[in-house]
Order: C-alpha cells, then sequence, then structure tokens
C-alpha cells in the first residue's frame, strides 16, 4: 500500500544486501542521476520499509541508485513512500519494482528466486514467478534443487520425531506444516528406513551411513538396532552395564550436541536399562544438549523433550517450554496428551552455576531460597500430574562456593547439599529408591587451577547424583 512520500535522513536509511535483488549496483547510473540532481531534475520518492528490529531507521525497497545519488551528491534527506508490506516478501517486492527501469539480468532473476524461496518456503512458483516475471516452469527449474533439499530434510524430521512417538498433532505444529501434509510426507518413512537399511545391511558403519544421508547418528542407530535388546543394544554401541551404583562414565560423542557439561550417555542409558523397558514414554523436561532424545532413539523409549532454549532447525524433537519461575504450568504440552510417561529424567539447571551468561530467564538465575523453592513446587507439580508409578531420575549436584573460599571458611548458607535435595524429594511426596553418583571430571581442578587450589586449600566438588524416586 503506497502511503503519501516523506522526508526522510539519507542516513537512517540502508541498502540491505538481503533484499536487493541486484547483483551491483550501477555506478554509471548513480553518475548520471548525480548530474540530473544538479541540473534540479526532479526524482520520484523511493520506497522504504521500516527496518525490522531498528528504530526509526529503513530498509530500501525500491530506489538504491537514487538514493546513492542523492548521498553522492551530498544530500541529507531524501522524499519516500513508507511501505508496509504485511504478507508480501520484501525481496520479491523489490524484484518486482526493479524489472521496471531497468530488467534483471537472468542471473539477477534466478538468485533472487532461490533466495526468496530459501527465505520463505511455502512461496508458491507462481508467486515468485509473477514477481520476478517469469512462468512459473521456469521458476520450478530454478529452485528444483533447493525443493528436493527441502522435502528430504522436513522427510527426515518427520521420521526423526515420529520415532521418538511424539503425538502427529505436536509434530505438525512443531514442523510448522499442516496435518495433511504431515500425512503425505508420514507415507513415506517406509521408503526411507529401506535405503538406511539397505545401506547398513551392504555391510557400511553406522558412522558411515548417517554421514552418507545427512542422518543423525542416534536415529540411524535406532534403525541398525531394530529389534535387538538392551543388552544387545549396550554390546553393539561398546558400553559395558555397571550393575552397582557408581557410574562415572565420560560424554560419548554420538549422543547429545557437543557441551563439557552434558550428561554422559551411558548414565542417561543405565537409568534406562533399570528403571524403564522398551517402548516405554520417557520425559525430559529441560533436555539441553538433547543427550537423554538421542540415548532413547538408541534404546528404543520414546522420548518427549522440551527446553527454554529453542533450537528448531538442529534439535526440532526438543519442542519449546518457558517453566515460568511465577509456576502456572498447566498449559504444558504434555500435560494435555492422551498418554502420561513412564519415566521422567530431569537435569535441573545448576544453582549459580555461571551465573554470567546464562539467560535471564534460566533458573540458574535465582537466589538459592528461590532456586530451592522452584525446586519444591515443580517436584510437587510433577508428582500431581503423573501416574502414581511414574519413575523420576532427578539428576542434581553439590553447590559449594569452593572457587575462592578455602574449605575451612566455606558458609554452609551458600551451599546446597544432596540432603537438601533429599528433604525436598520427600516433601513433596517423592520416595527416593536410590542414590547413584555419576561424579563430574576432575579436570578442571587439575594443572594451574589445581595448584592455585591446592596452595589456598580450596577443596571442590565433583559430587553428582542421579536420585530415583517413586
Ligand atoms: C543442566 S541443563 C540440562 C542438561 C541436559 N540434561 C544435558 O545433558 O544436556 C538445564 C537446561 O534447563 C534449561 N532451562 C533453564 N531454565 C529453564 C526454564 N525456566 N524453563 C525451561 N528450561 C529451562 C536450560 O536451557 C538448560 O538447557
Amino acid at each position: 500500500m503506497k502511503n503519501d512520500f516523506v522526508t526522510i535522513p539519507i542516513s537512517d536509511i540502508y541498502l540491505d544486501e538481503s533484499i536487493y535483488p541486484r547483483e551491483n549496483i550501477d555506478h554509471k547510473r548513480i553518475n548520471v542521476f548525480v548530474e540530473n540532481l544538479r541540473d534540479n531534475f526532479k526524482f520520484d520518492p523511493i520506497e522504504v520499509q521500516a527496518f525490522p528490529g531498528q528504530k526509526g531507521k529503513y530498509r530500501i525497497l525500491d530506489g538504491a541508485h537514487r538514493w546513492s545519488a542523492f548521498k553522492k551528491a551530498g544530500q541529507v534527506e531524501i522524499k519516500a513512500h513508507i511501505m508496509v508490506l504485511n504478507q508480501i516478501d520484501p525481496l520479491l517486492y523489490a524484484a518486482k519494482m526493479a524489472i521496471g527501469p531497468r530488467q534483471l539480468t537472468e542471473t539477477e532473476t534466478k538468485n533472487t528466486a532461490r533466495r526468496a524461496y530459501k527465505n520463505n518456503s511455502r512461496l508458491t512458483a507462481v508467486e515468485i514467478g509473477k514477481a520476478i516475471g517469469r512462468s512459473r516452469q521456469t521458476v520450478d527449474k530454478y529452485i528444483a534443487d533447493l525443493r528436493a533439499a527441502r522435502l528430504l530434510s522436513l522427510d527426515l524430521k518427520i521420521f526423526h520425531l515420529n520415532q521418538l512417538g511424539i503425538p502427529q498433532e505436536r509434530i505438525a505444529k512443531r514442523l510448522d506444516i499442516p496435518q495433511k501434509t504431515l500425512s503425505n510426507h508420514s507415507a513415506k518413512m517406509p521408503e526411507l528406513a529401506f535405503w538406511l537399511n539397505g545401506d547398513l545391511s551392504k555391510g557400511f558403519t553406522v558412522p558411515q551411513v548417517a554421514q552418507k544421508h545427512g542422518w543423525p547418528e542416534p536415529l540411524v542407530w535406532s534403525q541398525a538396532l531394530k529389534g535387538k535388546d538392551d543388552l544387545s543394544r549396550f554390546s553393539s554401541l561398546y558400553w559395558d552395564l555397571r550393575p552397582w551404583d557408581v557410574w562415572d562414565f565420560k560424554a560419548d560423542k554420538r549422543f547429545g550436541d557437543e557441551n563439557p557439561e552434558q550428561i554422559p550417555a551411558q548414565v542417561i542409558a543405565h537409568i534406562l536399562y533399570f528403571f524403564s523397558s522398551q517402548n516405554d514414554l520417557v520425559f525430559d523436561p529441560m533436555a539441553g544438549s538433547g543427550v537423554c532424545a538421542d540415548t532413547c532413539l538408541a534404546l528404543n523409549r520414546r522420548c518427549w523433550s522440551f527446553d527454554m532454549n529453542d533450537r528448531p532447525e538442529i534439535r526440532p524433537e526438543i519442542e519449546p517450554y518457558y517453566w515460568d519461575l511465577e509456576g502456572g504450568w498447566e498449559d504444558m504440552p504434555i500435560l494435555s496428551a492422551r498418554e502420561k510417561p513412564e519415566l521422567i529424567i530431569w537435569e535441573p539447571p545448576w544453582f549459580e552455576k555461571n551465573a554470567q551468561g546464562v539467560p535471564e530467564k534460566n533458573i540458574s538465575k535465582l537466589s538459592k531460597k528461590d532456586y530451592l523453592q522452584f525446586l519444591e513446587t515443580s517436584l510437587l507439580f510433577l508428582k500431581k500430574q503423573f501416574k502414581k508409578n511414574t519413575k523420576l531420575a532427578f539428576i542434581n549436584r553439590d553447590y559449594r562456593d569452593y572457587y575462592d573460599c578455602p574449605a575451612y571458611k566455606e558458609d554452609p548458607k551458600k551451599a546446597i547439599f544432596f540432603i537438601d535435595y533429599c528433604k525436598i524429594l520427600k516433601q513433596t511426596g517423592w520416595n527416593v529408591t536410590y542414590t547413584i553418583l555419576v561424579p563430574l571430571s576432575s579436570e578442571p581442578f587439575e594443572g594451574e587451577r589445581g595448584e592455585y587450589m591446592q596452595g589456598k586449600g580450596i577443596l571442590s566438588t565433583t559430587g553428582r547424583y542421579v536420585m530415583m524416586a517413586v
């Protein structure tokens, strides 16, 4: 919609490359415009749009050459229409406007179509074609490879989320596709598994197959280990099974995103082995690196994971959910599901773990009192919401002020211990059946840091526990 024009300072207007359809600015044309300006020629107003996220700034939709000429001629203001495009793609709008005065080159037209599709895969070939002045068939050719790659990656995400047992309506919502599209794609799932199994039966290893098809490795494990019992899965993954209560494992890079503090996959695998059965539903309320869902794939458990940190492309299986610190968690998607989990695996953020750099709403930021209060209300909430026999694996650690405080000066008021967690679990109706030691690595306390601590009498802690409760 074209409004009346206004006068805008040249310095508040930008040429945003992401919506500029041409490959280059034509400097000859700018020089001609500069001459015209000196001859007092009156130019039509340019068209701009409010720059997303930058108050009082604008980006050019039409008139990049006029704006450049005004700048070059030392003008400080330019007349412009401020356009409101609503649903119209700004790159396509700019391309359409560019067609008039000087046709886009073939390369520019093709690139514009591809960029528009990459930005918004909901655009149809007809819509793109109309804007750039090309037929649907031509646009289809321009974007054929992008469309195929997108469909494959969509199929893969659907396969992934299906394997984890996420209900269809939540998959559709998460991937932002209509349920009907989801059903069409779901029909292709056996075909995907067939390809993969074909490669596996030819003797390719799981990492090779994952790399060849661009699949997440845990998803390939879920196929490679199909039909096997838990013990054979452990041995195929080269994991030993410890039937005692100290599980001091290192992280397994095949599962979860790389993160120095992630819970090792073998710890999750041990929880799953001892406290659940194949096909059970696991709930991970604060999933972080995604190691729990990945391990569930390898051990054939279904898993619903959530986190406040939303990464739809990298981790579509982790649905966004923010536990508001004030409570009111009745909107949690898992509550409206027909099914309830058999096992909750919950590792809340550590208290004041590294308060700097942690997002504002993270519960790590809370004071000790509020942190313990949050644990109490949320554990009570979980106890009330699920089945009587739903088990809880509550993963926590001791917190002490060991960074700079010698051990003999340690202030107990600042610390949170294993005993505090026991008290909260008891108060909220969870009965502890096991406490399993899953110590953190002592590596950070070696070398120079270790020497400093030795000198000062600082005693660190590697205490971390899985408290099993029902
Ligand atoms: C200790 S990490 C979980 C680590 C995970 N078990 C792993 O091994 O990768 C805690 C997670 O809780 C999330 N979190 C913190 N506060 C939250 C809140 N109020 N609501 C939802 N998620 C939150 C953080 O984003 C973080 O990913």
